[in-house]
């Protein structure tokens, strides 16, 4: 009558491997815990770092959209000729990117500044657009402070034009 299913060998031997399989899951349970903080911290740095790419090579495009297309009226450093200084910190700090993008892409009408957008006979794809404010944005971080950024290169541009006739007053 004593015998009974705890001495039976072979569910001795299931519970063993059973215990076996379940320990080998608890040490990978904690590897993953312990690794998953370690994940954490390197892949956002990973994916800033790719983000950083991605607007220097933008930049680098648009830096030479701008000598083509910009730098004549607005200077090669956009510091302004006849144009707005956009290198400057009242333009830079004014300006979202999108605003600066949307100026471009359909120009101020009854200026110099045309419309650039290819959707308004303009040379320039939105990617291209997006690049060239790109670089203009890369300027931000040590702009000079300029407040007649706007009036100063737009008065120079008349000035051969206008100056002799306009009377004062
Ligand atoms: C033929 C000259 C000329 C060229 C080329 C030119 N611009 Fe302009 N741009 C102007 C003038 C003039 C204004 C000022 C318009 C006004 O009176 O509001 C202006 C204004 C702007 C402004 C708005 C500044 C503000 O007042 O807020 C932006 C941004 C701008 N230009 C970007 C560009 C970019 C980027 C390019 C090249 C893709 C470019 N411009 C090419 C003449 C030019």
């Amino acid at each position: 009558m004593a015998h009974g299913y705890p001495t039976d060998p072979v569910d001795e031997d299931l519970e063993r491997s059973t215990n076996k399989v379940m320990a080998v899951g608890a040490v990978l349970l904690v590897a993953m815990a312990l690794a998953f903080p370690v994940y954490l911290q390197f892949e956002p740095g990973a994916r800033a770092d790719s983000r950083a790419d991605n607007v220097t090579s933008l930049a680098n495009e648009g830096e030479s959209i701008w000598s083509f297309n910009c730098s004549s009226c607005h200077g090669q450093d956009g510091g302004g000729v006849t144009a707005p200084a956009l290198n400057s910190k009242q333009f830079l700090q004014e300006a979202t990117d999108a605003q600066a993008r949307q100026l471009v892409a359909v120009g101020v009408p009854g200026t110099q500044m045309s419309a650039f957008s290819q959707d308004f006979g303009g040379p320039l794809t939105s990617e291209q657009i997006r690049a060239v404010i790109t670089y203009v944005r890369s300027w931000e971080d040590d702009a000079p402070d300029d407040p007649e950024w706007r009036t100063r290169p737009l008065a120079a541009g008349s000035t051969s034009a206008t100056t002799t006739t306009t009377p004062e007053g």
